[in-house]
């Protein structure tokens, strides 16, 4: 029996996230919880006739705990989302507190489950997670994820598209760093099967892909941000850690951890110098079981990429960390 939690449950992502998880064989049990509407969208959700029960609580009685004792995987994408001129970071003031709130949950309720983070600014929102899950003494780096999976999926769509080809799906390109503009380092050069991209086309499709979110946040003019394209990327992440906690093997996604505490993760961290990064992660029955380490292959143009992504991601780090650490 697999149970999930979706936290954010009644929001543009939540919603059809919710949808995916409830229709996929990999789930039994889903609990959605958010501080509005999550009864509805549960009631809605549960005459779908797939198996397993659909739960929805708020706040009152309780309702994050019964959302959470028992849970296997909790996604959590609660918070609000950029309207036009702001930045990820921008986020962290309303975002910093509903992330930390929701996993001082899931150390007391749910200490064992697959923490899927999606809230923004997620390069602060994951260590912010991490320095709960510590204070609590329950942190597993093998099961905390930040959900770079959107940064991935944009990648083999326009490099498709800059290709002429028409299956995006068939390209695998690992993206690294964190999820927020030039922090988002797509590593082009090692995409399989290889691609030839033009060097007058190189710069702007590596910037379409560090970008990739503004323009969804402009053309939707004021009224949020990605949401279906992030359920997409958020169910495949979650499917990942499924299939491998279910026991399949070769199953790999980029995703934002931290190192350390993964075995090759040391190797990653000797080279960028951050304890979070996104990388290719391996999973099995426990979660992360192994992150790879593509940056020993990659040119100079790429190189130059991570030195600045490095540099962004260092400073976001930190004040997710102070957060937790300096309230104490
Ligand atoms: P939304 O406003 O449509 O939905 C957010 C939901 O969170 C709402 O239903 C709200 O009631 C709920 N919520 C607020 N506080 C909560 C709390 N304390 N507990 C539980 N639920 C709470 O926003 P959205 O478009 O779904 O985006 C959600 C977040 O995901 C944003 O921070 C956005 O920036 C982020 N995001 C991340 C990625 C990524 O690639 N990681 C992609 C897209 C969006
Ligand atoms: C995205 O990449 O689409 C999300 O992080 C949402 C945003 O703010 O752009």
């Amino acid at each position: 029996m697999v149970k999930a939690v979706v936290a954010g449950a009644a929001g543009g992502i939540g919603q059809p996230l919710s949808l995916l998880l409830k229709l996929s064989p990999l789930v039994d049990d889903l609990a959605l919880y958010d501080v509005v509407n999550s009864p509805g969208v549960a009631a809605d959700l549960s005459h779908i006739s797939t198996t397993g029960e659909v739960i929805g609580s708020l706040p009152a009685e309780d309702g994050l705990k019964t959302a959470l004792t028992g849970a296997d995987i909790v996604v959590i994408p609660a918070g609000i989302p950029r309207k036009p001129g702001m930045t990820r970071d921008d986020l962290f003031k309303i975002n910093a507190g509903i992330v930390r709130d929701l996993i001082e949950g899931v150390a007391k309720y749910s200490p064992d489950a697959f923490v899927l983070i999606i809230s923004n600014p997620v390069n602060s929102t994951v260590p912010i997670a991490a320095e709960v899950l510590k204070k609590h003494n329950v942190f597993n780096p093998k099961k905390l994820f930040g959900v770079t999976t959107l940064d991935v999926v944009r990648a083999s769509t326009f490099t498709a598209s800059v290709v002429g080809d028409k299956n995006p799906s068939k390209f695998t390109i690992p993206v690294v760093g964190g999820h927020s503009g030039e922090t988002i380092v797509p590593l082009l050069s090692l995409t399989t099967p290889k691609v030839e991209i033009p060097a007058d086309k190189l710069d702007a499709l590596v910037n379409r892909i560090q970008f990739g979110g503004d323009e969804v946040v402009k053309a939707k003019n004021g009224t949020g941000s990605a949401t279906l394209s992030m359920a997409y990327a958020g169910f495949k992440f979650a499917e990942a850690v499924l299939k491998g906690a279910a026991g399949e093997t070769g199953i790999v996604e980029p995703s934002y951890v931290y190192l350390e505490g993964i075995e090759g993760g040391k190797e990653v961290k000797d080279v960028v110098g951050t304890d979070f990064f996104s990388v290719p992660v391996e999973f099995g029955k426990d979660g992360a079981t192994r992150v790879q380490n593509p940056l020993s292959k990659i040119n100079d143009y790429e190189k130059k990429l991570l030195s600045v992504a490095v540099d962004g991601l260092k400073g976001n780090i930190s004040k997710g960390v102070e957060f937790i650490v300096n309230a104490a």
